[in-house]
Formats: C-alpha cells, sequence, structure tokens
C-alpha cells in the first residue's frame, strides 16, 4: 500500500501522471472530489500547441517563444524539454484516438494563437480540453479494469501528512459523511488553478486552492504568486467568467471600441503587425485602458466565413446564444478581461519536484514553463506533459520507509465559516491583484487578510486560513516586485527592470512568510 502513488486531482495533469505509472507497473491512486469528466481540464477550448506539419516551425522556435511570452523568467531547459516531447504527444493523442478538427489532407489542422508566429495550435473545433480528456480517460479506464489505477472519486485532500522536509502521505476526507483517511506513499499534486480563490474567473469554482494553501503552510515553496493570466475575452456571467476562445481572434475575430459612433480597432490601430493576436498581457491591459475611460469592449466574429463560424467555433455560438443571448454571428461579443490562468504556483524544478521529498506537482497547480506570461494552447501541453515528468521523477525516487510514528496536530474545519470567508477573502485578492497594482492597493489588501486572519483564528477553520496564507504571499510576491513584467502590471513601477528578471518564491516558515 504505501508503494502505491497517490495523485490529487483527475484532470489531465493527473491521468497522465496515473498513465506513465501504469505503464511502468506502477500502482496509483487518483483522489477527486469530482470524477474526471467535470475536471476543469475538461474546459480547455482552443487548443494544444506543438511545433510539427507547420513550414519554419520548430520546436526550438516553439521554446523560444514561449520563454520569450513568460518575459525571460522561465526554465528555458524545462521548456525545451516541453516544446520536443509536444509533436509525440500530439502525435500519442491523434493515434489513441482523439477527435482533433482534420485538414484536407486529413491530418489535425492547425490555428494561429496569440504570440506566436506560425499556426501550432492544434484543435478540436473550440472543444480541445474535452477531447483530450475523454482520451486520457479512455486510456486510464484500461488500467482501472487490471487493477493498476484506483480511484477515489467523491473524496478530497484534506492536509499533507510530513516530518521536516519528507513528505509521507495525505489525509483526505469524504465530500459528503466528513468521514476522514489517511495514505501513505509519494504524492504528485495535480489540483488545477487557484480561481475560485478569487471567485469570478474561466475555471473552476471548485478550484479553491486549498491544496496548493495546505502545502504551502506546511512550508512547501510558491513561486511567482504575482504573475495571474487575465484573459482578454471573456464575458461576465453571475459568480463567474464565460471564456471566448482565443481561437475567435485566431480565426480573424476583431477587438473594438466605439469611438464617435464608429468601431475603433484599438489593436490593430497600436499593433499592426500582429494587432489582435498580441499576447494575452498586452491586450488586457489595453483593454483596463480603454474600460478606465469608460468604454465597452466588443469582440466581433460576424465578418468570418460561415463555415468557420459553424464549424471551428460551433461552440463559441452556441455559448453565446445559450448564455448571453446573443448570437455571434449576427452581432458583436461584449467582453472583457477575466482571471483565467495562474503561471505561478507550487515550486519546482525542471523535474518536477516540489521542495519536498516524495512530492511531487504538475499541471497549472506547479510553476513551471510560463514565466511571466503564458502563451494560448500551452496549458494543456504542459499539464500532459508534466503529469508525465512528475510521474517518471516518482518512479526514479526511492520508496517511502516510515520509521517513526508522524504527529500530526489536530486540524480543525468549519465549512460554514470557510464558504463565509472565502467570499471576503476572494473580494480582497480581485482588489488587490488586478491587472494594475500599486503599493497601496497591495498593502491596504495585506492588512485586510491580517485582519481576516485575526477575525477566523477565532472561529477556527484551518483550510481558510491557509488560504489566507496563500493569498498573502500572492500579494507579498506582487508587493516584492517593483517593476512591470509580463501579467504583472505596477503603475508605480511602469518599467522592467533586469534586477528583477528573476523568480519570486515564497515560504512559510515559523509563522512567518
Ligand atoms: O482561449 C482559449 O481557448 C484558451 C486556451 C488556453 O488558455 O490555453
Amino acid at each position: 500500500m504505501r508503494n502505491k502513488v497517490i495523485i490529487i486531482g483527475a484532470g489531465a495533469a493527473g491521468l497522465s501522471a496515473a498513465l506513465e505509472l501504469a505503464k511502468n507497473n506502477i500502482n496509483s491512486i487518483i483522489i477527486s472530489d469530482m470524477p474526471s469528466e467535470r475536471a476543469q481540464s475538461v474546459m480547455a477550448e482552443g487548443g494544444i500547441n506543438a511545433a510539427m506539419y507547420t513550414n519554419n516551425d520548430s520546436t526550438e522556435l516553439h521554446a523560444m517563444e514561449t520563454f520569450t511570452a513568460g518575459k525571460d523568467i522561465a526554465d528555458m531547459n524545462a521548456i525545451k524539454n516541453m516544446t520536443k516531447a509536444a509533436p509525440s504527444i500530439i502525435q500519442m493523442l491523434f493515434e489513441k484516438g482523439m477527435s482533433f478538427t482534420l485538414n484536407d489532407n486529413g491530418v489535425p489542422d492547425v490555428r494561429a494563437f496569440g504570440g506566436q508566429s506560425v499556426k501550432r495550435t492544434f484543435y478540436a473545433a473550440s472543444n480541445t480540453g474535452k477531447q483530450l480528456m475523454y482520451t486520457l480517460i479512455d486510456q486510464t479506464r484500461r488500467y482501472e479494469a487490471e487493477g493498476l489505477v484506483e480511484r477515489m472519486t467523491g473524496w478530497r485532500f484534506l492536509r499533507l501528512i510530513y516530518s521536516g522536509s519528507q513528505a509521507y502521505g495525505c489525509e483526505l476526507i469524504n465530500c459528503i459523511t466528513g468521514e476522514r483517511k489517511t495514505l501513505y506513499g509519494k504524492v504528485i499534486i495535480a489540483s488545477g488553478g487557484l480561481g475560485g480563490l478569487f471567485g469570478n474567473s474561466t475555471g473552476s469554482v471548485r478550484n479553491t486552492g486549498t491544496v496548493t494553501a495546505n502545502l504551502f503552510a506546511s512550508g512547501v515553496r510558491f513561486a511567482n504568486g504575482e504573475f495571474i493570466q487575465y484573459h482578454p475575452i471573456t464575458a461576465r456571467l453571475h459568480g463567474k467568467n464565460m471564456l471566448i476562445t482565443e481561437a475567435v481572434r485566431g480565426e480573424g475575430g476583431r477587438l473594438f471600441v466605439m469611438r464617435d459612433n464608429k468601431p475603433y480597432y484599438f489593436m490593430e490601430e497600436k499593433y499592426p503587425k500582429q494587432g489582435n493576436l498580441m499576447p494575452r498581457d498586452v491586450i488586457a491591459r489595453e483593454e483596463w485602458l480603454l474600460m478606465k475611460e469608460g468604454y465597452q469592449i466588443y469582440l466581433t466574429m460576424q465578418h468570418l466565413e460561415k463555415k468557420v463560424q459553424t464549424e471551428k467555433l460551433q461552440g463559441v455560438v452556441e455559448d453565446c446564444i445559450r448564455f448571453l443571448g446573443i448570437d455571434p454571428t449576427k452581432e458583436p461579443i461584449p467582453v472583457e478581461p477575466g482571471i483565467h490562468y495562474f503561471m505561478g504556483g507550487i515550486w519546482v524544478d525542471i523535474n518536477h519536484r516540489t521542495s519536498m521529498e516524495s512530492l511531487y506537482a504538475a499541471g497549472e497547480c506547479a510553476c513551471q514553463y510560463h514565466g511571466a506570461n503564458r502563451l494560448g494552447g500551452n496549458s494543456l501541453l504542459g499539464a500532459v506533459y508534466g503529469g508525465y515528468v512528475a510521474a517518471r521523477s516518482a518512479i526514479s525516487d526511492k520508496n517511502i520507509e516510515i520509521t517513526e510514528q508522524i504527529k500530526m496536530r489536530d486540524y480543525k474545519i468549519n465549512p460554514k465559516v470557510f464558504d463565509r470567508n472565502l467570499i471576503r477573502l476572494q473580494e480582497i485578492l480581485r482588489k488587490g491583484l488586478g491587472i494594475v497594482r500599486d503599493e497601496s492597493t497591495l498593502s491596504l489588501a495585506e492588512n485586510k487578510i491580517d485582519s481576516l486572519i485575526e477575525s477566523v483564528r477565532k472561529e477556527q477553520d484551518e483550510p481558510l486560513i491557509e488560504c489566507c496564507l496563500l493569498g498573502k504571499a500572492m500579494l507579498m510576491s506582487a508587493s516584492a516586485r517593483k517593476e512591470s513584467r509580463g501579467a504583472h502590471t505596477r503603475s508605480d513601477f511602469p518599467k522592467e527592470n533586469t534586477d528583477y528578471q528573476k523568480q519570486t518564491i515564497a515560504e512559510y516558515t515559523n509563522g512567518q512568510i
């Protein structure tokens, strides 16, 4: 039982890890509150990047464009490993039956995505995540039938079991009965992003960041928390931002505001070369400036060919009609920037080992590959590849031996206190870590978190306090980075500064961040 690898999360990174372990005859157990079909990876729309088929493309160019979009602070060696593996990942998915949109030659088609000089984003209409997940789920089932992969669905990670800098396993809680269970073994964290810590985002509201927060409070390093990707084309819904895939811009969609009663295509005017296909951080900042002047941003796809609208972007048309009451083939879509992805996360090395022994992290919860800004289409790639690398590391590391009893202190939870105070925390973080920050908004938010921690301590809910500590670490990271770089824009330090061409690392030791 102790040599079974515990995987927290049933999305793309978690399944990729389970598959690699199973191929090597290593048992794993996947823990998730929801089945894989409801993982956030299913929500990915636009595509997955790989340099293959397109003339003048190469895995080196893919690496360079990933590094450049990330504003020179990601680990270039890790990126090169990922981009080199990308073509074989697409090949594997295709061979395993993933439904890609095909071109006229019957091979997977590629589309243009922001920040990339060539077309290298493979896709399945606007449901790439769903099709990718069906394929990984299908593959995993074979191993489930053989008993190599087990699942505990309806259970959540509660806390890490560790001593010093050695992880031994984790404590889980049943989502319905509240029963607790301890599992021992190496742990791969694949718990996704932190959208739920902020409230309105394009991701799953269930990803409240409690796993990352518990690890952080247990002394595991957290990196680059200040880099939060605001996706430039999302539509506000109650309590959520609906993603309108970047594929709309990739297929020729145009952003504009109404100025003097006519459309003003602000991206095309200011950036004539890449226009609407500039990286996400640049567009989100331009939108923010216009919105500050009172403009409403619109995205139009009315001029696109019927075939593109109804086939390649079918999901977008359906979602806009169903959720916004707007037919985008006939009228423009009002959009705004919305929180979409966290470039930062649990610190990992090039092999996805965290700062604690026998603990690994992959996918959006980890800090690897994207630096200060992620290229669209690199998240599914990073998740599938990262899960594979984390599994390889778990396979090669020595097995855990427990020689002493691991004493863990009492851990109190109170879901009502959590829900009530999470809303307060979300509001503080949204205000403190908006698209544009400055010292006064950041320190105001830090003070508010300190007061929230004080009030919650009396009510005894450990997960909420841990989420507050994580949120505070993100604010402190943003405050420490006295420059503007990628998705981190400081109005009081508007320029990039080479002194800060490095990662930010936060650690919680002796009760201090
Ligand atoms: O816009 C999108 O379809 C998002 C893709 C991504 O974040 O990689």
